[in-house]
């Protein structure tokens, strides 16, 4: 959950680049975000992270019980921009981010935004709208051109804060030896028994929900896979780039622009005056 980010990384993007997410969420699946290319400056403008996958996927629920996947990103905007006030959001947009809250990643850092976990089948698209700085009133900031990293995820983690691995994982055996029986017990759990060269027994259980791959005979190796991988989720990250846009460089441009043709159509007239001259001079 973004949670576990927020409380173990005070920056969410480590030095090398990787999102805190991918500590946890160990399977890599796409994400995509949408923003403009330029913005100016104390703007409200969108950026639309997407998060895909099959609505037909079904993951394992820490009971065992199989259930829909929920998704969750983290986006980490360039210093200055932050989430924009309720009042600035247009009435579409609120619309159509019904249920979805977006907060900000701690209290000192209000251009990194999270959200999640939402249920995915209705939101593998989350808008964030952001309000870009003003430059004239925040001197730190300038017109530039800046990365917009994002990091977003469905489906349930492989590690927990404290180290421990989730029931979304692989099972792999911890002993080498031949299966001799394998057992579902009454909470659902599977145990499966094997038994070495030396003519000791093992147990390992299964939890509940995880589909066995071995069978009874199997001689198995150590680390085997025993089950399917039941992670259907992933976690995947991205950037954009985007420009902080001076409002005079645009006006200056199209002054140039403008500027450019008229010259170019002066010639073009001044060329076709010299030649009605030089027919003119020809005559005599
Ligand atoms: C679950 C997103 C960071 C471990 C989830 C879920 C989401 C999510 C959306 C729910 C999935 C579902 O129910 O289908 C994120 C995002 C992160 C992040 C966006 C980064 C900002 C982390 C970190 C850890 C972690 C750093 C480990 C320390 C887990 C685990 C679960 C989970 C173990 C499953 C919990 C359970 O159902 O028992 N995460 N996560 N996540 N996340 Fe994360």
């Amino acid at each position: 959950y973004p949670i576990y980010a927020q409380q173990g990384y005070t920056n969410p993007r480590a030095a090398n680049g990787r999102i805190a997410c991918a500590n946890c969420h160990l399977a890599e699946k796409p994400v995509q975000i949408e923003s403009p290319k330029a913005v100016l400056p104390n703007k409200v403008f969108e950026a639309a992270v997407k998060i895909p996958y099959s609505k037909d996927a079904k993951q394992i629920l820490g009971n065992g019980q199989l259930s829909g996947l929920n998704v969750g990103a983290v986006v980490i905007l360039p210093e200055g921009f932050k989430l924009a006030p309720n009042n600035l959001i247009s009435k579409e947009i609120k619309e159509k981010s019904k249920g979805v809250f977006i907060s900000p990643y701690s209290a000192t850092q209000e251009n990194i935004l999270v959200v999640g976990p939402i249920a995915g089948d209705t939101h593998q698209e989350i808008i964030f709208p952001v309000l870009s700085p003003d430059p004239a009133t925040n001197k730190k900031i300038n017109f530039l051109k800046y990365p917009i990293y994002v990091g977003a995820n469905r489906g349930r983690g492989q590690i927990y804060p404290t180290g421990e691995k989730s029931n979304n994982n692989i099972v792999t055996s911890s002993f080498e030896g031949q299966v001799i029986d394998i057992q579902t017990l009454a909470k659902g759990e599977t145990e499966v028994t094997m038994v070495n060269s030396k003519g000791n027994e093992t147990k390992q259980n299964i939890p509940k929900g995880l589909s066995v791959v071995v069978s009874k005979k199997d001689n198995i190796k150590l680390d085997q896979p025993l089950t399917k991988d039941p992670n259907v989720g992933g976690f995947g990250q991205t950037d954009v780039e985007i420009v902080l846009q001076d409002p005079s460089r645009v006006v200056g441009f199209i002054i140039f622009a403008f500027s450019v043709l008229f010259t170019q159509i002066f010639f073009v007239i001044k060329k076709k005056q010299f030649e009605k001259v030089q027919a003119a001079e020809l005559k005599f």
